[in-house]
């Protein structure tokens, strides 16, 4: 089956039906300083870019990774990518050399696109990125040299025109997304350009945005919200959208709510509990009455925030759930629906979603267990990249497994308890304990290593590391400082335990796994259960 290509029903659609100079972009810098661009500006961007990948060799299939912060020259090259029919991947610029190895190696990226800020991190991992051809970066004037060229440079020196075919196959690869596991390095979710039509039906169905609404997504755009609702179906759909430059800024997002009037607001629990740190005053000084609703995901919206934020906000809000892997919103609250608060909702039209046991047998309602989806969703991930174990894992037979565990109720909505494996979701992010372990086994005074994820009042889960010394070392601060640092640098800054704790032996199964819940109960000061299977 053929369809638009991503680029197209984004961009190129618009110009050709003669409103190219509508809205697509109202963008907000730190400084509170506001831009205006077109479908246009961005169709005729994107083609700079696709034809600057093309005189650089990438090919159809070829990966192009974006690894520079949210900015409309990012939402350019994204679609540049896409014309010239590579797969693209943004990654987080907070990654460290470890972390933005392994997906630049698993994804096999051609063309890093950079700043110079960041290019660093890229050079001293080069040697071991045989396919990396080319590092483009956005904030050179000049060259600097055969192998760092200024995109910026090359953009005004390329005629804005690019042929690129606007139908292609459904299953044609679009863009990468990369998540962690519990165990092993983190994986690629590849979607296709077929996945486009779940993502615009799913932000119709939910999102409900009426003509003129002005809609804003605080997601980053390396994180799966931040490309599929912050770009995709907003582009897709024709909306008026706003975005935010930098990351959470109170004072700043008020002020962006109100002057531009926001109308929808899909933002994360984190950001609720980091709002509701802030001076009740700074609430009754603005006046939100154009929002008429809001939206959440990535983290359970517990009732606390949500109450609070309806208090402070005055409008519905909305909880979402679905996972990079999902490709868009599975299971969701919307009017006119009546909002539990807790609840996830109930899945969107066109979706299957139920509670198994670990036999696969279906659960009863109020029963909790593992939350599944029935396979087959026009924008369900088509692989793990380079990792069809992983991908094969994640299915027994028709049926994906989502990773969390849940419950239904009789009314028919869903209720997340928690991950039912070990991967964290700290503000948001996922992260893998085998990662955080891996880098904390490097440093020299430490022998052994657990990483659990705790309960935490502001970012859902924090990280805790425990670590076994080896026998001539003693904790200290320095250590301590060393151990984040080496975190950061190596992984990700989200990946930086928030205590770390000495411990004489890492309590293992007799064959070596990580036995995290007797930690987790330690740390909790409960009973750790059967630890008969104990090494
Ligand atoms: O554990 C669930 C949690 O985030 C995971 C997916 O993370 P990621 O692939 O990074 O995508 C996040 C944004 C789509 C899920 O397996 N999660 C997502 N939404 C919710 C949630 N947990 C509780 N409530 C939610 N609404």
């Amino acid at each position: 089956m053929n369809v638009e290509n991503i680029a197209y029903a984004c961009l190129t659609r618009f110009v050709e039906n003669g409103e190219g100079s509508r809205e697509a972009l109202h963008w907000v810098d730190t400084d509170l300083s506001e831009q205006i661009y077109s479908f246009e500006y961005f169709d005729r961007e994107s083609s700079r870019v696709a034809a600057i990948l093309k005189q650089l060799g990438i090919v159809p299939g070829d990966t192009v990774s974006i690894f520079i912060p949210r900015s409309p020259i990012l939402i350019s090259a994204f679609f540049g990518v896409q014309k010239a029919m590579g797969i693209s991947c943004i990654l987080f610029g907070t990654l460290g050399e470890e972390g933005l190895l392994d997906r630049l190696s698993n994804s096999n990226a051609k063309i890093v696109i950079t700043r110079k800020s960041l290019l660093r991190k890229i050079t001293a991992i080069k040697d071991k990125l045989p396919a990396l051809q080319q590092i483009l970066t956005i904030d050179h004037d000049d060259h600097q040299s055969d192998s760092v060229l200024s995109l910026r440079k090359l953009m005004t020196e390329t005629d804005p025109i690019f042929d690129y075919p606007r139908w292609v196959d459904a299953e044609t690869p679009a863009f990468l997304q990369y998540t962690s596991g519990s165990t092993g390095k983190p994986k690629g979710a590849l979607h296709v350009h077929g996945a486009l039509g779940d993502m615009r039906q799913s932000f119709r169905d939910i999102m409900q945005l009426e003509a003129d609404d002005l809609y804003w997504c605080t997601a980053d755009p390396a994180w799966i919200t931040g490309i599929v609702y912050g770009i995709l179906a907003p582009f897709g759909t024709g909306a008026r959208q706003v975005q935010y430059s930098g990351t959470y800024n109170a004072d700043n997002w008020l002020k962006t709510l109100e002057t531009l009037k926001v109308n929808i607001w899909y933002t994360a629990p984190t950001a609720l509990r980091m709002l509701m740190q802030e001076d009740e005053n700074k609430f009754t000084q603005h006046d939100f009455s154009s929002l008429k609703r809001m939206y959440s995901v990535g983290e359970p919206l517990n009732p606390e925030i949500y109450h609070w934020g309806r208090k402070v906000f005055k409008v519905e809000i909305y909880d979402t759930w679905w996972q990079s892997e999902t490709g868009s919103m599975m299971i969701g609250n919307h009017p006119p629906m009546t909002v539990k608060p807790g609840s996830m909702g109930k899945p969107r039209a066109g979706v299957e979603a139920f509670i198994c046991n670990d036999d696969m047998q279906l659960q009863p309602d109020g029963k909790q267990g593992l939350l599944c989806l029935r396979k087959g969703w026009g924008s369900m991930f088509r692989t793990y990249f380079h990792n069809e174990a992983a991908y094969s894992d994640k299915f027994k037979n028709s049926i994906y497994i989502t990773g969390d565990l849940a419950y239904r109720d009789e009314e028919g909505y869903f209720w997340y308890v928690s991950r039912a494996d070990d991967v964290i979701n700290t503000a948001g992010h996922l992260v893998g304990p085998f990662e955080v372990e891996s880098a904390l086994l490097e440093i020299e005074e430490i022998v052994d290593v657990a990483v659990i994820g705790a309960d935490d009042p502001l970012l859902h889960k924090r990280i805790i590391a425990f670590v076994k010394l080896r026998n001539d070392q003693t904790w200290s601060k320095e250590l301590e400082l060393k151990c984040r640092i080496y975190v950061s640098n190596k992984v990700s800054t989200t990946a930086i335990p928030a205590e770390f704790h000495v411990i004489d032996s890492v309590p293992k199964n007799q064959s070596g796994k990580i036995l995290r819940r007797v930690l987790k109960a330690i740390y909790e000061g409960k009973d750790p259960g059967d630890t008969s299977t104990m090494e």
